[in-house]
């Protein structure tokens, strides 16, 4: 840590699984990168005070707060974190950005389209810098993936096949949460999301789509016991064309038993494949038809500090970087934006870019055809 660097502080809206995960991110970042800031975690809020509190004491913050406006209206605060469900991203964003805060939102950016266009809005009106949570893309292998796209090493790509699948909702007696709302939920954004943005960080924008969404599970259990209708979808799948040219096929599903981090992809090319699997994330497996007839086959290329920033961890090769890390690496990458330095990683025009492919998505599946993507 760069003791000397001048702090760079930090509220955090919402404690529940993001929450958490932000602040271990920003508690190691500037320990593990050379950062222009040290990072200090000063302020959160959750819904009430003994909520907010008790993530203060366990999470080492040092105030707390059920009322997140508190966090904005507090001139001390350089950077807000938000972690709340999605329905809160666009007033919470807004308000800090107003307020001259850095901006760092968990996805999907937001609810609906008019909301991300509202919010990409007042990041170009603010001086703060914005990043959405698409940690994902932060993985090294997911780079070095990339990389092997660009370099030509796969030939002409062919095509691309994309899934995000867990099982968090296939209990049909499971409870109905936020994610079931009808504003903001859904598996598509929530998981979604995240393919897509796999999707274009390794073969470009996505210009058309054909999508399918649908309800498998018509009713969950509400907290008054009584069971309430679910209208968004569970599984949703789209057959894909990029600007390239090369089709694919994305899948999203929260019901998928048994499966706990499937966000997996493969790509084929004329000369070559690459095939992950996040349940692996120090992963890649490379198959190339340059290797000897009779010898070729799936290679597994592992993790190692060949593979930045993975070497800021370890030294030793195959020890492995965790899901946590990722997040600490999109901070990084966010402060040294903050900085001046670097251009930011995922900002809210990209999450906004997000959102027109899901709007796409759905828009194609209620109306059963081919939908051009807007902005490609
Ligand atoms: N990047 C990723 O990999 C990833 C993974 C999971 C969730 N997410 C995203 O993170 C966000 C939160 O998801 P989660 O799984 O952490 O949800 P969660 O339900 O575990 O946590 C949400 C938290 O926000 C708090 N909250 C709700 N309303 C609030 C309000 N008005 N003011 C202050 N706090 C409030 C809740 O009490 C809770 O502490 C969502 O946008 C979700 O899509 C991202």
């Amino acid at each position: 840590m760069n003791s000397s660097a001048k702090e760079l502080t930090i509220g955090l809206i919402g404690t529940g699984f993001m929450g958490k995960t932000h602040v271990y991110g920003f508690a190691i970042a500037d320990r593990v990168f050379d950062l222009p800031y040290r990072l200090k975690l000063v302020s959160v809020a959750d819904v009430s005070e003994e909520l907010a509190q008790s993530a203060a004491l366990s999470l080492g913050f040092e105030s707390a707060t059920s009322n997140w406006m508190d966090l904005i209206n507090d001139k001390d605060l350089d950077l807000i974190s938000i972690t709340s469900p999605n329905v809160f991203h666009k007033e919470m964003a807004i308000a800090a950005l107003n307020a001259g805060k850095h901006v760092y939102c968990e996805k999907p950016l937001a609810p609906t389209l008019e909301d991300s266009e509202e919010m990409v809005h007042a990041a170009g009106q603010s001086e703060g810098k914005t990043q959405v949570g698409f940690n994902y893309l932060s993985n090294p292998m997911i780079v070095v993936a990339r990389d092997l796209i660009k370099s030509g090493e796969l030939g002409d790509i062919m095509s691309f096949r994309g899934i995000h699948a867990e099982d968090y909702m296939s209990d049909p007696e499971s409870s109905y949460t936020w994610r079931h709302d009808p504003i903001g939920g859904g598996v598509l954004g929530d998981l979604g999301s995240h393919i897509l943005a796999t999707a274009e960080f390794l073969l470009g924008p996505i210009s058309e789509v054909l999508g399918d969404c649908v309800t498998v599970i018509p009713s969950r259990k509400a907290e008054n016991g009584e069971r309430r209708e679910i209208i968004v979808d569970d599984i949703s799948r789209s057959y894909l064309k990029f600007a390239t040219g090369v089709t694919g096929s994305i899948e999203a599903s929260w019901l998928a038993t048994g499966r706990k981090m499937q966000h997996d992809f493969e790509v084929h090319g004329t000369l070559g494949s690459i095939s992950y699997s996040q349940e692996r994330l120090n992963e890649l497996h490379f198959f190339s038809r340059k290797d000897n007839s009779g010898l070729q086959g799936f290679r597994k290329i592992e993790a190692s500090p060949e593979h930045e920033p993975y070497g800021r961890f370890c030294v030793a090769p195959g020890h492995q970087l965790g899901f946590n890390d990722l997040k600490a690496i999109e901070i990084s990458k966010f402060v040294k934006a903050i900085e001046g330095t670097e251009l930011e990683p995922f900002n809210f025009e990209s999450g906004h870019r997000i959102q027109l492919l899901i709007n796409a998505i759905r828009k194609s599946s209620v109306e059963n055809v081919w939908t051009r993507v807007t902005g490609v």
